[in-house]
């Protein structure tokens, strides 16, 4: 996996500043405006989307300029851009943006589909460019505390909670593209394995798509591993559990508290303690090791490849038949909502 880079590297490297851009300004890529607008030894030269009162919000949010198509960016001449328009579109940005030469972070998921991703991957690796994914949840302090914890252990199990109420926009994908993608990326990171056993359980309890997902693997490497997603959860909930031979390690990715039960003794004591977890924003993390992997032409923090397999994954979760006993039980229409 490729270094992920630190404040200290964006300091040593602030001598050579790079001049970036950011494409679509919703809710992601005003906070890659912020964060970018921030750093050290780099130019935010300005903010595309199509949407008027979304460059007027860019600009009061970084005082950046806009733009209303990349191409407008583009001549305004930047080394990297942050990929942050709707999934659908990332395909056709990245590879524009790539014909120029330009180095690119792309949100997660990569693409629409695994094709484009790999189209994606393979135009960056011809340009020489450096292509990262936006699994910004590498970056959270939590994580990387719990993948420390795990580190040289033998891994068995690994459960991830990821639920919470319906996002006040519905975009057109449902949970397992929209969240899980995060989790099937924690899981082959933590077991820096691939996923080869997918046995997915969808429901759309009130959605057009899937908003319930039980999601079981196996790993090449043996490891079991589940992910308990839905938008059917009053509040948010994040957690992340992981057994090894040797210790179970609990994490909450929102209140980033990690503990490890380690020290097993036959007579069922074990020992607990509460593990260091650091406070850095996991997307300025993100952006930084980006940036880094650019200035250094290094691998990057999160590989193209690896946001590919993690969508075909996903996407293999929503292509599996359901089983003829589970078709038969599969809920007619969506569940009524009260009030
Ligand atoms: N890493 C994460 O945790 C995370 C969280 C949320 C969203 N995302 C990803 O970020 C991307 C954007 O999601 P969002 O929630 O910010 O969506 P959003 O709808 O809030 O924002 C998308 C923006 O792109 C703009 N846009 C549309 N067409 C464009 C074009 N041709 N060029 C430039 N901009 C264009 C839209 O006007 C809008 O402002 C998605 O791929 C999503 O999966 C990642």
């Amino acid at each position: 996996m490729g270094s992920n880079g630190s404040a200290s590297d964006v300091k040593a490297d602030a001598k050579q500043s790079l001049r970036v851009g950011v494409v679509g300004a919703g809710v992601m890529g005003s906070n890659h405006a912020r964060v970018l607008a921030g750093l050290p030894g780099t130019t935010l030269v300005g903010v595309v989307d199509p949407l008027p009162a979304h460059r007027t919000r860019a600009t009061e949010l970084t005082g950046c300029r806009t733009f209303a198509n990349l191409d407008e960016l583009i001549a305004e001449g930047v080394d990297a851009v942050t990929i942050a328009a709707p999934t659908h579109l990332h395909h056709e940005i990245a590879l524009a943006c790539i014909a120029h030469n330009i180095h690119v972070l792309v949100e997660k998921p990569i693409a629409s589909s695994v094709e484009e991703g790999q189209e994606i991957v393979a135009a960056a690796a011809r340009a020489g460019v450096t292509l990262m994914v936006g699994h910004v949840e590498r970056f959270n302090p939590a994580v990387a505390a719990i993948k420390q914890a795990i580190s040289g252990e033998d891994i068995l199990s690994i459960a991830i909670t990821r639920v919470g109420p319906f996002p006040p926009r519905m975009s057109n994908v449902g949970v397992v593209i929209d969240l899980a993608v995060h989790d099937i990326d924690l899981i082959r990171w933590f077991t820096e394995s691939d996923i080869v056993e997918v046995q997915p359980q969808l429901s759309s309890a009130v959605a057009e798509r899937e908003d319930i997902a039980l999601l079981q693997f196996r790993t090449a490497s043996g490891v079991l591993a589940h992910i308990n997603t839905n938008w059917l959860t009053p509040f948010k909930a994040r957690n992340v559990t992981v057994a090894t031979r040797g210790k179970y390690v609990m994490g909450d990715l929102l209140t980033r508290q990690v503990t490890e039960c380690f020290g097993f003794k036959p007579d069922g004591s074990y020992s607990m303690r509460h593990l260091p977890v650091g406070h850095d924003e996991p997307l300025r993390a993100e952006l930084i090791a980006f940036l880094h992997a650019v200035r250094s032409g290094g691998i990057p923090a999160v590989t193209g490849d690896q946001g590919v397999a993690s969508l075909e994954i996903a996407i293999r979760c929503l292509e599996t038949p359901a089983r003829p006993a589970a078709a038969a039980s599969a809920r007619k229409g969506p569940r009524r909502v009260v009030g």
